[in-house]
């Protein structure tokens, strides 16, 4: 029996889609999808840019904001499944509507409303930019973000290749996010290594780090991450899947926990990864002999980092 309730600060949205559901949608919709499923009808890349690429090709079946209510209301099932009580997601205005702030508007309008009709689950939108977009995209990313800003949507951040352009460069996007009152994260120390997330916390000054695991790398940084009061959303199962870390035993989760670090325990794009967060738990306790104890601290290290209101986060804690 694993630990419940759980607490997920860190699952983009379309990454969570079940196979079946793509499958399905593509069949309404008469998409050809060659090449993102293997023979047993799982997602099909071998790296990190082919994860990228099968994971786009699969978000171009949801075409409408009915799709995105669809697969909100299925993903949130499935992770109500799994004892998630509350959970933040990556929500992306490059796939709703092409940042068009109306059409974003009646994307966002279906997923809150799908949102809703869950009951035992709450969820709140984090907009992202995507970094291999660039940063004009990630600008008009932000201004969806900015006008729709509330009660649903609480945070931004920005996903997508870590090897492509710098954090800086998307300064401007961040700084409106901020003004607008929202929480911030990046996608660091996933795929960059220590010299990605001290650029995040200088440039973009976000308050969590989506990853941000390959700071052990520099125990200074580490010291940092400690003194700023940064919180890790951690996803160790994505980062063997994606070849981070070769198993794991090598993860350095319990590493950065025991040294004082803020660590939470996300599943980053589930079915990508075959995982879900019962996997997770299970496998943090057999590696690391995790119990109910650290698994309290850590949902309860989620609820004080997450972006929500006080009413909320009162629930949580
Ligand atoms: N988008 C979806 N999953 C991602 C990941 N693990 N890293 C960067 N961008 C992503
Ligand atoms: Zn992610």
């Amino acid at each position: 029996m694993t630990f419940k309730p759980k607490i997920e600060l860190h699952l983009h949205l379309e990454g969570a889609a079940p196979p079946e559901f793509i499958r399905r949608l593509a069949g309404e919709k008469k998409v050809d999808l060659a090449g993102v499923f293997d023979e047993r009808g799982s997602y099909d890349y071998k790296d990190f840019e082919g994860f990228l690429k099968v994971y786009e090709a699969a978000t171009a079946v949801l075409q409408s904001p009915d799709d995105y209510g669809r697969l909100t209301r299925t993903v949130l099932e499935a992770s109500r499944e799994q004892g998630v009580v509350y959970t933040e997601a990556f929500l992306s205005p490059d796939f709703c509507g092409g940042r068009d702030v109306s059409a974003w508007r009646e994307y966002l309008h279906a997923m809150q409303e799908a949102a809703q009709s869950v009951d035992g689950i709450e969820m709140r939108g984090i907009v992202t930019c995507i970094r291999h977009f660039g940063p004009e995209k990630a600008r008009e990313a932000a201004i969806c973000a900015r006008e729709t800003a509330g009660d649903f949507v609480t945070g931004f951040g920005m996903g997508g290749n870590e090897a492509v352009l710098s954090q800086a460069d998307f300064a401007w996007a961040f700084d409106c996010a901020r003004e607008s009152g929202l929480g911030l994260t990046t996608h660091a120390g996933e795929f960059g290594g220590p010299e990605s997330v001290r650029d995040a916390l200088d440039t973009l000054r976000v308050t969590r780090i989506g990853h941000g695991v390959r700071a052990i790398e520099d125990l200074a940084l580490v010291d940092r991450l400690i003194e700023d009061d940064i919180t890790l959303e951690v996803n160790p199962g994505s980062n063997v899947a994606l070849g981070v870390y070769r198993d794991w035993a090598a993860h350095p989760i319990e590493r950065l926990r025991e040294r004082g670090v803020k660590v939470t325990v996300s599943t980053d794009d589930p079915p990508f990864f075959h995982t879900d967060m019962t996997r997770e738990y299970d496998m943090l306790e057999r590696t690391f002999g995790w119990d109910d104890e650290v698994f309290r601290a850590v949902n309860r290290t989620a609820a004080e980092a997450a972006f929500c209101d006080a009413p909320t986060r009162a629930k949580l804690l």
